[in-house]
């Protein structure tokens, strides 16, 4: 069985082609990036809509295989931004009715999550899926993925971006924070925002940009805002292992190819005799893998929908999704 997915969240458009063995055929993505400022959802899907004919195209030809081949379309049906989502979608239903293929829509964090544990020799983990838009702290409990720690506001890619636009360092900042935060030495102090289980990113970023007001350099700024946010991350995904009693724990999201955040959190899993497993870099970031994988998973265990069911959803929630196929 061969099923493609296309991704459409948020700044990624990407369309990916898997089997029923979880090989990855095909796997084109392209990113809208936005002269200035943050992404605009009508501009980027405007980049989605010139792009995903020809990244379709692309992956049939990656994958050696033509479109009559295909048995099943999947779609990132949620959550994401409502004019990338239409746009995907819109392409996922164009392909199902043309083909005459069955068709799939897939919450997005959910295929995060089933690509890792078809990638990597985890089975049963707790997720961290930090990105730009997203940042949730998931794992499987009765029946269901359950969030057990989320952002209150922002996600932490979105909030380091924002950071990284205010100090002029440009878009897609992570990499260049953390190049950064190696020089730095001092530890600034900055809002940890763990209340309960949930976390909060914006105050950081405006404590972050005072200091810098202040005089304090960039570099121990940067230190200072991974140190505060991974370490965040690193005792809300500690603290859902110990509820859920997991041994394992799975990275994904564009943030996870932070080094200093994998060390904190390999750390904390070795002192709890857990094992932490990451997918390959573009299985991490937001892809049309993911969302084939997870849509033929789904169909595979008896899930089916009609045209009708495939209105997007903004606000998609992890724990709304009957996870019928782990039963
Ligand atoms: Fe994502």
């Amino acid at each position: 069985m061969l099923a493609l997915g296309i991704e459409g969240t948020a700044h990624t458009i990407g369309v990916g082609i898997v089997d029923d063995s979880a090989n990855i055929l095909a796997n084109e993505v392209e990113m809208y990036k936005p002269e200035k400022g943050g992404i605009h959802p009508r501009e980027a899907a405007n980049h989605h809509a010139e792009k995903v004919v020809p990244l379709i195209e692309k992956a049939l030809k990656a994958a050696r295989v033509g479109s009559k081949d295909l048995d099943l379309v999947c779609f990132s049906q949620g959550p994401g931004l409502g004019p990338c989502l239409r746009t995907a979608a819109t392409a996922a239903r164009a392909l199902s009715l043309s083909l005459e293929i069955p068709i799939i829509g897939v919450n997005h964090c959910i295929a995060h999550l089933e690509i890792g544990v078809a990638k990597t020799p985890s089975r049963d983990p707790v997720l961290l899926y930090a990105s730009g838009g997203n940042t949730q702290v998931i794992a499987f409990a009765n029946g269901r993925y359950r969030i057990f720690g989320e952002t209150l506001d922002i996600g932490v890619g979105n909030m380091l971006d924002k950071l990284g636009r205010e100090i002029g360092i440009g878009y897609y900042a992570g990499p260049k924070i953390e190049r950064l935060a190696l020089e730095g030495k001092k530890l600034l102090e900055l809002p940890y925002s763990v209340k309960g289980m949930d976390m909060a990113f914006s105050g950081i970023m405006t404590a972050a940009l005072y200091l810098k007001s202040k005089g304090e350099s960039l570099e121990d700024i940067c230190y200072s805002v991974q140190e505060t946010c991974f370490a965040m991350l690193t005792e809300v995904t500690e603290r859902a292992m110990a509820h859920v009693e997991k041994r394992e724990v799975l990275l994904g999201g564009g943030v996870v190819q932070n080094k200093r955040l994998r060390g904190m959190v390999e750390r904390m899993a070795e002192e709890r005799g857990a094992a932490m497993y990451v997918p390959e870099a573009k299985l991490c970031i937001d892809n049309g893998a993911m969302i084939a994988w997870t849509g033929l998973v789904m169909y595979r265990s008896g899930i089916r929908m009609t045209i009708g069911d495939t209105q997007i959803r903004q606000r998609f929630r992890t724990d709304d999704v009957d996870v019928t196929w782990r039963r």
